[in-house]
């Protein structure tokens, strides 16, 4: 009965949903942007609870078969765990807390800062710990951004450098720069205090792998600490063990630069589906370099001669992500292929 498409009627959002054969309503919900709380998406957390109200769930674990109440019962609904639970009806669900595509709460939550360590000369990694209680849980997908938030009201914005599936532990790589007030002050507060505020999630450059098409080849390019937004979408394809192409391209002006080469590579080596291309602009700095060299754009157009079935999600400064859209369209690109955050705050310049 389970193996045809079902209608999702959600109640009080007068939507309806289809599911395809064997679909959880929750991979149906993500594969057409809705958003909810999960975590474990195996049974077991029990965070993903929702209330049938009408029709009938073949929920995998634990194993159950549900129905709703009859009509005029005393308990109006059966909760149900959307991760494992397949229609088997067409059915009527409430789903508390859910999010219509593209629609984002931005929360303010309190975190433990539980590590900050140096990565190389300027550049350090800081785990933040979110809190314990369910409804804070921080639900962002992959390349989404927080803002931390100083005691005296100044915010700074940081790509969350983990992926989702890390739960509560969030990574941030964060450049020092000593001649930037709010820099210094960011990283004194991180290294001196035991907590954080921060707003999250932010961003719009993000992408998740239920949304994927199998045949899409993903491009990644990033510029220096770019590496942290990028390193979360990586790492949460590979945790939802995608099939599809992946390229990475990461640049930066010289060797010392490149402050977690190990981590790619080694995705390199594990993944067949993943190849790794480190680019050093500046190799007179880095006489030992003997990798590639030159800029991203002129990278990327070097092993790739065509785009129709690529995406390519760029973090960087404008100008870079800009010289690498110019390159990619001159090459048959369309726009609508480049992903990056830069295009909410930085207008395309004019050509000449
Ligand atoms: S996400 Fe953990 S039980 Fe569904």
């Amino acid at each position: 009965m389970a193996e045809q498409p079902r209608r999702v009627l959600l109640d009080g959002l007068d939507r309806v949903i289809e599911t395809v054969p064997g679909e959880t309503l929750l991979q149906a919900l993500e594969r057409l942007g809705y958003g909810m709380r999960r975590s474990c998406r195996n049974g077991v957390c029990e965070i993903c609870e929702v209330s049938l109200l009408q029709g009938e769930l073949q929920q995998r674990y634990p194993n159950r078969h549900l129905c709703a109440p009859p009509a005029g019962a005393v308990s109006a609904s059966t909760v149900a765990l959307a991760c494992t639970s397949v229609p088997l009806t067409d059915v009527r669900v409430e789903i508390k807390g859910l999010k219509l595509p593209g629609e984002v709460f931005v929360k303010k939550l309190n975190c433990d800062i539980t590590s900050v360590e140096v990565l190389n000369r300027d550049v350090y990694r800081v785990f933040l710990r979110l809190p314990a209680t369910a409804s804070l849980a921080l639900d962002f997908r992959a390349g989404q951004y927080l803002d931390i938030c100083l005691p005296n009201g100044r915010k700074a914005s940081f790509s969350i450098a983990s992926a989702p599936e890390l739960e509560r532990a969030v990574e941030l790589h964060i450049r020092l720069l000593p001649d930037s007030e709010m820099s210094c002050a960011v990283m004194a507060h991180l290294q001196n205090e035991k907590t954080v505020q921060i707003e999250a999630p932010k961003g719009l450059c993000c992408l998740d792998a239920v949304s994927l098409d199998a045949n899409d080849r993903l491009v990644f390019a990033a510029a220096s600490t770019g590496f942290s937004q990028i390193k979360s979408m990586v790492e949460h394809l590979l945790a939802r063990q995608v099939k599809n192409q992946i390229r990475i391209y990461w640049g930066a002006r010289d060797a010392a630069d490149l402050y977690q080469l190990a981590l790619p590579e080694q995705w390199a080596r594990e993944y067949a589906n993943v190849h790794f291309v480190p680019v050093v602009s500046e190799p007179e700095l880095s006489p030992d370099w003997i990798g590639r060299t030159g800029v991203l754009p002129q990278a990327i157009l070097e092993d790739l001669d065509h785009f129709g079935d690529t995406h390519v999600y760029a973090s960087g400064s404008p100008a870079m992500v800009y010289a690498l859209l110019d390159a990619c369209e001159a090459h048959g690109m369309e726009t609508s292929q480049l992903h990056s955050d830069v295009f909410a705050y930085a207008p395309r310049p004019a050509k000449a």
